[in-house]
């Protein structure tokens, strides 16, 4: 079954395919091949339904022969897929569905069959279970109550409230509110903070999925460039400076896609700049406590500035299916996000809070196994990249579940699609971009095994191989993992 993921009407249609045909006359080769590299460069997320025929002649002001003639051509060249009477979606040729969602976000795939080099996300600790059982003795505590705590539970709240200060950054209970996951956290912010047309400023490469927040709250992004080793304190400066952005997104902590992370004199100087531009940040700690080197890590950014609001998720320290994550700020800016939260949901699941709530008893091993364990998977993933693919530059980062690869050239749109007909799924660079490019650049988490990954990286040199039309590097001569 083809995976749905929204529609696009005509109108948004026509927009994105921009001066389609240039000065020539429109024909249905053009409209295929300007659609075709819409999906290519992420812009048409594969499962997105396309608009009707009628609708999209009229949209683009040609006959709607020429629409059907185009879709045919997607069609025949694994851009499209029809059901009769139903209408048409998008896709990606050799795309098993799920690979990518939403207009630019990115959602995981369903596809076993595909290894999985795209998400950055690890699988449940073994300390699950229990505490999923410690949750349903406690569940009956909750159970004469009605169940609807839109701040999170009180328990929850304490415990996260403990978890920050534990990082040196005192916390009432009062400052946290649990959310759906840090996306959930995020999108909140946004609401509280920002109007539609104000800016937001963000790191550019970013996280696809705070990219859709800030678009679909109708804000305007300023992006700021990061370099391969980090952010450029003065740049930052003066972009908040000449934009007076109403908030900015950023990632200090391994930060995603480039897996760097802001020192502490930096963080001083960022909130310097934050105060003079009156910008609110949001700082997102999804990927703190993922971390093996050596040194100490910097104080949170809240820690130079109680204003600032953080955001933080359950999903890398413990595990995304529990969808839980959490927001921190000044008590009077909870109370605002809170106020706002009704229109989109009335709260967390409470089981799930009581799971987390045991789970943070259980933090400190499950982060030694986790850091240890993810450690181990990026050194076998530089080792097989070297193996197989040594023309490919990457730093590897001390935290964090990523790195993130300079192919040499801007293939990677074409390499991901290449990939997954080799048996690989990737997250090509456009989908980190404000509005693209990155061709260059292909992300990879190192969550996948040990003893998968030495297959995974093989099955990406041979589509890398094809991309460029060379041979790949013979794996039975390369040292692997
Ligand atoms: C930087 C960043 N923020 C937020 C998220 C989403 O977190 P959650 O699962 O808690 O919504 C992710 C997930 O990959 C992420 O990498």
């Amino acid at each position: 079954m083809l995976s749905t993921s929204g529609h696009v009407s005509g109108r948004r249609l026509a927009e994105l395919l921009g001066a389609w045909h240039g000065s020539d006359r429109p024909s249905s080769a053009a409209l295929a091949d300007a659609v075709r590299r819409l999906v290519l460069d992420g812009r048409l997320a594969p499962g997105t339904r396309l608009p009707a025929e009628r609708e999209l002649a009229g949209g683009l002001d040609v006959s709607r022969t020429l629409v059907v003639r185009a879709l045919d051509r997607l069609r025949d060249t694994g851009f499209a897929e029809s059901r009769r009477g139903a209408g048409s979606w998008a896709r990606l040729p050799g795309a098993a569905g799920g690979v990518q969602s939403g207009g630019g976000s990115w959602l995981p795939g369903a596809d076993e069959q595909v290894l999985d080099l795209a998400q950055a996300t690890p699988a449940a600790p073994p300390e699950l279970p229990a505490a999923v059982e410690r949750a349903s003795a406690a569940l009956p505590g909750q159970l004469l109550g009605h169940g609807y705590q839109a701040r999170g539970l009180p328990v929850l709240r304490a415990r996260i409230a403990e978890h920050f200060a534990r990082r040196g950054l005192p916390t009432g209970p009062e400052q946290i509110l649990v959310t759906n996951g840090a996306q959930h956290a995020f999108a909140l912010a946004l609401r509280a903070l920002v109007a539609p047309g104000e800016r937001v400023l963000i790191e550019n490469p970013t996280y696809p999925n705070a990219l859709e927040a800030v678009s679909g709250c109708h804000a305007v992004p300023v992006e700021v460039p990061m370099s391969e080793r980090g952010w450029d304190g003065e740049l930052l400066a003066a972009t908040l400076q000449q934009a007076a952005p109403r908030a900015a997104y950023l990632i200090p902590d391994f930060q995603n896609p480039t897996g760097v992370r802001m020192d502490a004199e930096a963080r001083e100087q960022l909130v310097r700049a934050l105060h003079r531009s009156r910008t609110t940040a949001v700082v997102d700690e999804t990927l703190v406590g993922i971390e093996f080197g050596d040194a100490d890590p910097p104080p949170p950014v809240a820690a130079f500035d109680e204003r600032v609001v953080t955001i933080g998720s359950a999903s890398k320290l413990f595990w995304g299916g529990l969808r839980l994550g959490w927001l921190r700020g000044p008590e009077r800016f909870v109370q605002r996000v809170l106020a706002g939260r009704a229109a989109l949901d009335l709260g967390s699941p409470v089981l799930e809070q009581l799971v987390l709530a045991e789970l943070f008893a259980d933090a400190g091993t499950i982060a030694a196994r986790r850091c240890d364990q993810a450690r181990r998977r990026r050194d076998a993933l530089v080792e097989a990249l070297r193996a197989y693919l040594p023309q490919w530059g990457f730093r590897a980062p001390e935290g964090g579940l990523s790195l993130w690869c300079d192919i040499g050239e801007p293939v990677s749109t074409r390499l991901a699609v290449v990939a997954e007909q080799h048996g690989v799924r990737i997250a090509p660079g456009p989908r980190f971009g404000v509005r693209g490019g990155f061709e260059d650049r292909v992300r990879l988490p190192f969550t996948a095994p040990v003893p998968d990954v030495g297959d995974a990286v093989g099955r990406l040199a041979a589509a890398d191989a094809a991309v460029r039309g060379r041979a790949a590097a013979d794996p039975l001569t390369s040292p692997i993992v």
